[in-house]
């Protein structure tokens, strides 16, 4: 691992992960590929923007000669793969954003890799690697006391970001299975930390807190997550790609199982207590149940049995820890804030998604 080529490095878990890479990885040289889109911000990045080992280049992973062309630019040996459209809400009301992203994005990244590294330098294959970063999302909904889903369980995708998602997983293992392309897989639960863009769940909630808006809670509030602290993640993913087998698959997971209504009433109480002066206190009274959404999945839930006996990953962080930490993350980050929420994007996307719920 020289050089490795981060795809979608200025959105939420891909920023994490650079920090995370250049301090535990003193000679590797980053290239962050990133279009920019609503979801990318350079505010990421600002703290490793002149770092000698760091490279931002700006476009888009379904341009195959633009991918072509940078792979042999940067003579890029292992490529870790983030770049997606990756909230649910926006594939309900927007779905073909993501088949192209998603699915051709994907396949355009591993048709370049396997054109430069297998069929022209003929490089040993120890020393390339592709590894895809995926969701736990692609095996659907698990109903009350139902196990929790192994590397075996079977894919069933409910939301087109989910089918989106399956099928860039299917096309990275055909691609190892056809063309000997050395990849990994990681399949991870609901992550969070920060710099999330917030439109997920725990960073709209702990801004609205914060300013007194409604806290929309879907439907009955008792869909269940398996979250993870963003660092974990990131942490998973860097052993996985020095330690983990070729041609694998890992399921990465927080080990928790508490409801959305949970995790919100948690944001609450922690804003009671650190907010001492809040008008809005307590929070709690901010939350407002809306119009579920089409398809909601009830309940993730990931066994990281293997990931822990064969690498010796396991979470780091408590969720009580971690919740505490974000949320302090976002208090003391205003102008972070600031930047994100004065785009248009932003903006849009709260009339678009909530106005009419
Ligand atoms: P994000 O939406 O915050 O960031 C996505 C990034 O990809 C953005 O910087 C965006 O500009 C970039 N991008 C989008 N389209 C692109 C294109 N065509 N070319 C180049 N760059 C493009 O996403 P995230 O939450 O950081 O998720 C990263 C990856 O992790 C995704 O593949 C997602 O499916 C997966 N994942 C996310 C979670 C989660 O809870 N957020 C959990 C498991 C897996
Ligand atoms: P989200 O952060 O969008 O992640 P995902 O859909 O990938 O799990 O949502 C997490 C959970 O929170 C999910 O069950 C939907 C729910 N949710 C709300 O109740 N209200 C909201 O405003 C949002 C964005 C999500």
């Amino acid at each position: 691992m020289k050089t490795v080529m981060v795809t979608g490095g200025a959105g939420f878990i891909g920023s994490n992960f650079i920090h995370y890479l250049l301090r535990v990885e003193p000679d590797v040289q980053v290239i962050n590929l990133d279009a920019l889109t609503y979801a990318g911000s350079l505010e990421n990045l600002v703290d490793v923007s002149s770092n000698p080992r760091y490279t931002f280049v700006q476009g888009d992973i379904c341009d195959a000669v633009f991918v072509d062309d940078l792979l042999r630019q940067y003579q890029v040996d292992t490529v870790v793969h983030f770049a997606a459209e990756s909230h649910v809400d926006r594939s309900i009301l927007g779905p073909r954003q993501f088949v192209e992203t998603n699915v051709m994005g994907t396949f355009t990244l591993l048709d370049a890799v396997r054109k430069y590294w297998i069929q022209e330098k003929g490089l040993p294959l120890d020393d390339v690697r592709f590894h895809h970063v995926s969701t736990d999302e692609v095996f659907g909904s698990l109903s009350a006391g139902e196990a929790a889903w192994t590397e075996e369980s079977s894919y069933a995708p409910n939301s087109p970001y989910a089918a989106s998602k399956a099928s860039s997983d299917h096309l990275v293992r055909s691609y190892g299975h056809t063309f000997g392309l050395p990849y990994t897989l990681t399949n991870c639960s609901n992550n969070y930390g920060p710099f999330q863009f917030p439109e997920k769940l725990i960073p709209l909630i702990i801004l609205n807190a914060i300013e007194g808006k409604p806290l929309p809670v879907y439907g009955d509030g008792q869909q269940i997550r398996d979250w993870l602290h963003v660092e974990d993640h990131c942490e998973a993913i860097h052993l996985v790609l020095k330690k983990g087998k070729t041609g694998s698959t890992y399921n990465i997971g927080g080990e928790n199982q508490p409801a959305n209504l949970t995790i919100v009433e948690t944001i609450c109480d922690i804003l009671d207590e650190v907010l001492t002066d809040a008008q809005n206190k307590p929070h709690k009274n901010l939350i407002n149940f809306v119009t579920d959404r089409p398809g909601h999945d009830r309940r993730y839930d990931m066994d990281i049995h293997k990931i822990n006996t064969e690498l010796g990953w396991k979470p780091r962080r408590t969720l009580a820890q971690g919740l505490l930490d974000t949320v302090n993350w976002y208090l003391s980050h205003p102008d972070w804030v600031a930047v994100i929420r004065q785009k248009q994007e932003y903006k849009g996307w709260m009339d678009a998604n909530y106005k009419s719920r």
